[in-house]
């Protein structure tokens, strides 16, 4: 990752996403839940790094959670690369290299991210001709988030997440998250929330607010951190009863718009007025013993794009 010197190598970055609106409804025959969602995409990174190699597919990974990750063909990215590899008839091998700092089974996307940063350093190391188009339809192969971190920015997503239309808006927002110290499952949550719509104590729905669309098209942070919702919140808190109080911590600090559970979790992530908001909020939720790290973000970020 270090070595920069070597000729033909890759660098890509690929930012992780916080659902700032995630309407869930009910499960579908394809074993799937259509999604009314917004992603933002923000300033935590993963760097994907691809060089040359005689055949197949290595990868090796540093950084956060990286020892726990496997790195033959459960990993996303190894996925990805065999994917393009397979496709346009790929000779050649690749050693993937990844630096990790998006966390692992939070649910901001960072295996998703880590394969969009393969697709793309793959097809420019191998000079395949991808269009956009196509690197998107290979990335909703691999999984439902890894097309917005392809895009970036702030994007609509319906259907599993992977039908995207990019938005324009105005304004900067200063995340903090609160990591904890074990991730949760996403099927498991989605399994979850299918218990309590059976149950019914709650709705499927994919309407996304029109307060979210109305905030982020006129830069109102208050608003914003007012309309944010995320229907896989109530489950993960059932699974996981002890996210209520870093929940309730975060939303009741001097300073901070909105909270919610990122994804399907456990990461949470609150919405400051500024940095210095931001900077308070991180002390009091580092305090928090149901809390593993804190990290600040901001959005939004582009997508994956080569580091020149
Ligand atoms: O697409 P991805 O592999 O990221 O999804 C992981 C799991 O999350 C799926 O196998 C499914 O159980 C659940 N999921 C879902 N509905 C979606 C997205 C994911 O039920 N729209």
């Amino acid at each position: 990752m270090d070595n920069q010197t070597v000729g033909a190598s890759i660098r890509v970055r690929v930012p992780a996403k916080i659902n700032l609106a995630l309407r869930v409804g009910p499960l579908g025959d394809d074993g799937y839940h259509p999604l009314g969602t917004v992603f933002q995409a923000v300033s935590l990174i993963d760097e994907v790094e691809a060089l040359p190699c005689d055949e197949g597919v290595q990868l090796s990974m540093r950084g956060e959670g990286a020892e726990s990750l496997p790195v033959d063909g459960r990993n996303l990215a190894v996925r990805a690369a065999e994917l393009l590899r397979e496709h346009y008839g790929v000779s050649e091998g690749v050693e993937l290299r990844i630096r990790k700092h998006i966390p692992i089974a939070g649910g901001m996307a960072g295996g998703s991210a880590d394969a969009a940063g393969a697709l793309l350093a793959c097809s420019m190391l191998w000079d395949l001709d991808t269009q956009p188009e196509d690197l998107h339809d290979f990335a909703a192969r691999l999984g439902s988030d890894v097309p917005f971190a392809l895009m970036g920015g702030t994007a609509r997503g319906v259907g599993r997440g992977t039908e995207l239309a990019p938005m324009l808006t105005r304004g900067n927002y200063q995340w903090v998250l609160a990591l904890a110290h074990e991730g949760l499952s996403t099927p498991a949550v989605f399994r979850r929330f299918d218990e309590m719509v059976e149950a019914g104590e709650m709705v499927g729905s994919t309407d996304v607010p029109q307060g979210v669309m109305n905030a982020l098209a006129t830069g109102d942070v208050a608003a914003l951190g007012g309309a944010l919702c995320n229907d896989l919140e109530a489950p993960a808190c059932s699974l996981r009863p002890e996210l209520v109080e870093v929940l309730d911590t975060g939303r009741a600090a001097t300073g901070v718009v909105g909270g919610l559970l990122s994804g399907s979790g456990p990461t949470c992530a609150f919405l400051a007025r500024g940095e210095s908001a931001a900077m308070d909020l991180a002390a009091e939720l580092n305090a928090l013993p149901q809390v593993r790290a804190v990290r600040r973000a901001q959005g939004p970020v582009p997508g994956a794009r080569p580091v020149k």
